[in-house]
């Protein structure tokens, strides 16, 4: 690829691929109400009803709704019975992601090559057919409550997978431009950073992508340590996050506390058009982090020039940074959930392959107001 980064050859020409992930293949939230988030990602997000399994195929003790946008694919599943364990993460995390699941060529090789370096193993590989052919699934642990599911589906031409029918309802909205999962980052407690990256560099065959210390994105109270670990070609990317020692309590030791663990913080999703994306959002009543005024008096300073005019990205409170190949414009919604826990971030790039690091400051006293309002700093 002409356009990879150096630094993004040499993590290819280090990774050693024995898990070739082909992209993410859905989202699997555990939600109190699934039917009722399923209004709220079509009416709000714009993603369209795909598919259904629950009562009405079979299945007597949840539900799911498998929604759809470009290549995005969200499942939320909600229980249908008291005291099983699908209750108990919603009763433990309150709505959050459970599955981070990928796709993949094999995912019985998949489950070999973790679970012999020594992941745990939450599904053998287990094959599910239909009449539109065969889907194989497996799975392992990763941080906290959340897993990683396999997907194979290289002999299955149906509309999601064996179990699920057609979900046909009225369609609420149209889709707003999110195009693909281009990050999804985790939260894990204190020492548990040198963990998780060993696990997904030793187990899953990541190398890490950037490094920066506590030191470079603190501010008066938030500390905090991230760490990019990338797969082999760079389609599935994971920074994690570790509390570190500050005045006051931190964005992720909040999120610890609420979501009574390690989990999923944010996921990041690609747009081409940040500005029409973000503007169609605030329509539909999404909430987004602002920073005040004087952040886009200096930014151009900062990052140089850029294609879009400065008053709207202003006006919605999109942030810009740079680094050595491009930039690019970002967002982050107010967690979306009842706990302080997960939101999502809206990224358009630019040719910039980082993550935003020069808006860490800004956006951290953001996050420290909100905090204030919530008795949580
Ligand atoms: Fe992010």
């Amino acid at each position: 690829m002409s356009n990879t980064s150096p630094e993004l050859k040499k993590v290819v020409a280090e990774a050693d691929d024995f898990l070739p992930l082909l992209g993410t293949d859905h989202i699997e939230l555990y939600c109190g109400n699934a039917k009722q988030s399923a209004y709220y990602y079509m009416a709000a997000w714009g993603f369209q009803p795909l598919a259904f399994c629950g009562l009405e195929t079979g299945i007597r003790d949840r539900v799911s709704y498998v929604l759809r946008q470009d290549k995005i694919t969200l499942v939320l599943t909600s229980p249908l019975v008291a005291d099983g364990p699908i209750n108990d993460h919603i009763n433990r995390h309150g709505d959050g992601v459970k599955a981070i699941a990928l796709w993949v060529d094999d995912a019985t090789k998949s489950w070999k090559e973790t679970t012999s370096r020594g992941a745990e193993s939450v599904l053998e590989p287990t094959e599910r057919s239909d009449k539109d052919g065969q889907v194989v699934l497996s799975g392992i642990k990763t941080y906290g409550d959340t897993v990683h599911t396999f997907v194979e589906r290289k002999n299955y031409e149906g509309i999601f997978m064996p179990g699920y029918q057609a979900w046909n309802p009225v369609q609420v909205s149209q889709p707003l431009g999110l195009q693909f999962v281009d990050h999804m980052v985790g939260n894990v407690g204190w020492g548990e950073m040198d963990t998780w990256t060993a696990f997904y560099a030793q187990v899953m065959g990541f190398a890490q992508l950037i490094s920066f210390d506590d030191k470079d994105i603190s501010t008066e109270y938030t500390a905090l340590m991230s760490k990019v670990m990338s797969n082999g070609n760079g389609r599935i990317k994971f920074p994690i996050n570790e509390p570190a020692e500050g005045r006051k309590k931190s964005q992720i030791e909040e999120y610890i506390d609420f979501y009574q663990g390690a989990g999923v913080q944010h996921i990041a999703v690609a747009t081409s058009n940040i500005i029409e994306t973000v503007t169609a959002l605030r329509d539909r009543g999404i909430e987004f982090l602002k920073v005040p005024s004087s952040y886009y008096d200096t930014v151009l300073d900062r990052v140089g020039s850029i294609d879009e005019d400065l008053a709207p990205l202003r006006e919605l409170g999109i942030l810009i940074d740079r680094d050595d190949e491009g930039y690019l414009l970002q967002i982050f919604t107010k967690p979306v959930v009842d706990r302080p826990t997960m939101f999502f971030e809206i990224i358009q790039r630019k040719g910039a392959k980082s993550f935003g690091k020069g808006n860490f400051k800004a956006l951290f006293e953001a996050i420290e107001r909100e905090q204030e309002t919530r008795g949580t700093l």
